[in-house]
């Protein structure tokens, strides 16, 4: 019997169509204003060391420009099996953490699998899970934005799914799960137990301490890392994943070849020579993110803990969108998430140097201090 096949229009001037699934997906974008002060996208406020990027532009012209680059990235791949203190067959890196992602839907998912994640979370693990035609299964958190693990409980057992995802730091509540709630996922969770911690050195524990471990399940852990924030590399678009060897076997083969360009694994690997560095920047942050802390119990927002280098928050005598717009004229751009699913009114901040801090926490303080809409 022949496959059906999709409708396609019978002459010129029409559209061809998408996939049905697709036709009503919307890219994900994060929309960009002209500001002096940005804090709406979690990237690192300070640059890479000035000696890192003297030894990337010695290195990049070391590189055989007219050859496909090293397809194993094996001297990055060792470089950070060595930062992690595991076997290099356990990792795998990607053009961002959201390409590792697709490249773990795209191995793992796809039609007739099913996907488990937990509301409100970062957006693209459904987005990314739709392009792969993985159906997704979802709970809601608590009401402090953690794992709620009954609800966990219930998702897992009535989806299987082939996936969970647990994002922890989560974007963009900001609470990190604790190892006791990874270690009950992973027991439940009948696949993949994939941990997003694209904000992890900010956050007091990490799912990596039970890679290769003998916890229940170990050996299904997925721990997905990213350049972007921490190591302030975000225009680089590098991330990896540790994981059981046969899952990078799996993203070995549905990467696309030479998907990692030489200079990437050149700014990756000379990266991981300034860790003190890195994490020079990280206390610095988790130092500003706590005085914002303090300084927001001072205002009429409702806030929540924050692990990561952002923090969640709802004003209470405006509407988030009034105080969105004021902070925009007073140059300052947040993120407004009040449209997302599970966070009526509320809006992010990303946490900057802290003279940008203080621009938002002025600009904040004066915009609350507007008389109340009626
Ligand atoms: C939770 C989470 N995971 C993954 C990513 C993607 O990061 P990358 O720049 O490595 O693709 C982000 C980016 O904001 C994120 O917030």
């Amino acid at each position: 019997m022949m496959e059906q096949q999709a409708t396609v229009p019978p002459a010129s001037g029409h559209a061809v169509p998408v996939r049905d699934d697709l036709a009503e997906l919307i890219g994900y974008h994060s929309p960009q204003v002209d500001v002096e002060v940005r804090l709406n996208t979690n990237e690192s406020p300070l640059p890479p060391p000035d000696e890192w990027l003297a030894e990337l532009q010695k290195e990049i012209g070391r590189i055989e420009f007219h050859r496909y680059p090293d397809r194993g990235a094996t001297a990055l791949r060792a470089a950070l099996a060595e930062f992690h203190g595991v076997d290099v067959n356990r990792v795998f890196c990607a053009n961002g953490s959201n390409e590792v992602l697709q490249c773990l839907l795209l191995a793992y998912g796809g039609a007739g699998r099913t996907a488990a994640l937990f509301e409100p979370t970062y957006a693209l693990h459904r987005h990314i899970a739709a392009l792969t035609a993985t159906k997704v299964e979802s709970g809601w958190r608590g009401a402090d934005f953690r794992l709620d693990l009954d609800v966990v409980d219930r998702v897992l057992d009535s989806a299987r799914p082939i996936i969970t995802f647990v994002c922890s730091p989560n974007n963009p509540t900001g609470r990190a799960e604790s190892p006791d709630t990874i270690r009950h996922v992973l027991a439940r969770a009948p696949g993949l137990v994939v941990v997003d911690e694209a904000y992890g050195q900010f956050s007091p524990s990490s799912a990596l301490d039970f890679v290769g471990g003998d916890v229940a399940g170990s050996d299904r852990l997925v721990v997905v890392r990213t350049f972007s924030k921490t190591w302030s590399m975000a225009a680089c678009r590098l991330g990896y994943l540790v994981a059981d060897p046969s899952v990078v076997r799996a993203c070995d083969a549905v990467a696309l070849p030479y998907h990692l360009d030489a200079m990437k694994q050149a700014a990756g690997y000379l990266a991981l020579r300034h860790v003190h560095a890195m994490e020079a920047r990280v206390a610095m942050l988790n130092e500003e993110r706590g005085r914002i802390t303090a300084a927001l119990a001072e205002l009429p927002v409702e806030t929540w803990p924050s692990d990561a280098n952002f923090i969640l928050f709802r004003p209470i005598t405006r509407t988030a969108r009034q105080v969105w717009d004021d902070l925009l004229a007073s140059s300052v751009l947040v993120r407004d998430c009040s449209t997302w699913p599970g966070l009526d009114e509320c809006l992010r901040v990303t946490v900057g140097m802290p003279a940008e801090n203080d621009r938002f926490l002025a600009a904040l303080g004066s915009s609350l201090n507007e008389r109340p809409s009626s």
